[in-house]
């Protein structure tokens, strides 16, 4: 009898080992970074052929990049605060092969949610609790503590490999105006 409880008890705990590696399996396939990015970590984007104040979504270590080209036309940041809601501000543009653009990670700084762009308003809302940043990223509305969190970057003619930090990057470093 008690032979045959060892033989049950052995089973049951071979069941819960196996139920536990599964469980670290599931868990650890979730966490992995996507294939293209197990490659170094990089994503070598090609901007030359994005059109105009178009909200371009890439995905880079499994997170939304938000990248917009910045219209020739439009004004850079002029208001005294440095928050004017149709403006772009100069300072969080990178510039990519002569054109300017804000190229950001697409996660509200609020809790996370994606904000949607609206074009004709040059500026992003968050579907979750309303905060606005302007088409820069800085935050016009709260709750967003901070603006939207530029990636590092690196730009090589009209490509920008995200996940390098090129001088560009480390100028806006230097400059505080990332972290
Ligand atoms: S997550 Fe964006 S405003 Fe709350």
């Amino acid at each position: 009898m008690s032979d045959r409880r060892d033989f049950m008890g052995m089973a049951l705990g071979g069941f819960a080992g196996l139920g536990a590696l599964g469980a670290l399996y599931a868990a650890k396939r979730t966490w992995d970074p996507l294939p293209s990015v197990k490659a170094g970590g990089f994503t070598t984007l090609d901007l030359s052929n994005v059109p105009e104040n178009t909200l371009v979504v890439e995905k880079w270590r499994g997170k939304p990049v938000l990248i917009i080209k910045v219209p020739k036309n439009a004004k850079p940041n002029s208001a005294p605060n440095g928050h004017n809601e149709n403006a772009y501000d100069d300072k969080r543009l990178v510039t990519v092969g002569g054109h300017k653009y804000m190229i950001v990670i697409g996660l509200c700084t609020h809790l996370g949610c994606i904000p949607d762009y609206f074009p004709e308003k040059n500026k992003f809302i968050c579907p979750c609790h309303g905060g606005q940043f302007n088409a820069a990223g800085e935050v016009l509305k709260a709750p967003p503590p901070s603006p939207l969190v530029i990636p590092p970057f690196k730009i090589t003619g009209t490509k920008v490999v995200l996940g390098e930090e090129g001088p560009e990057y480390k100028k806006l470093l230097a400059a505080g105006v990332v972290s």
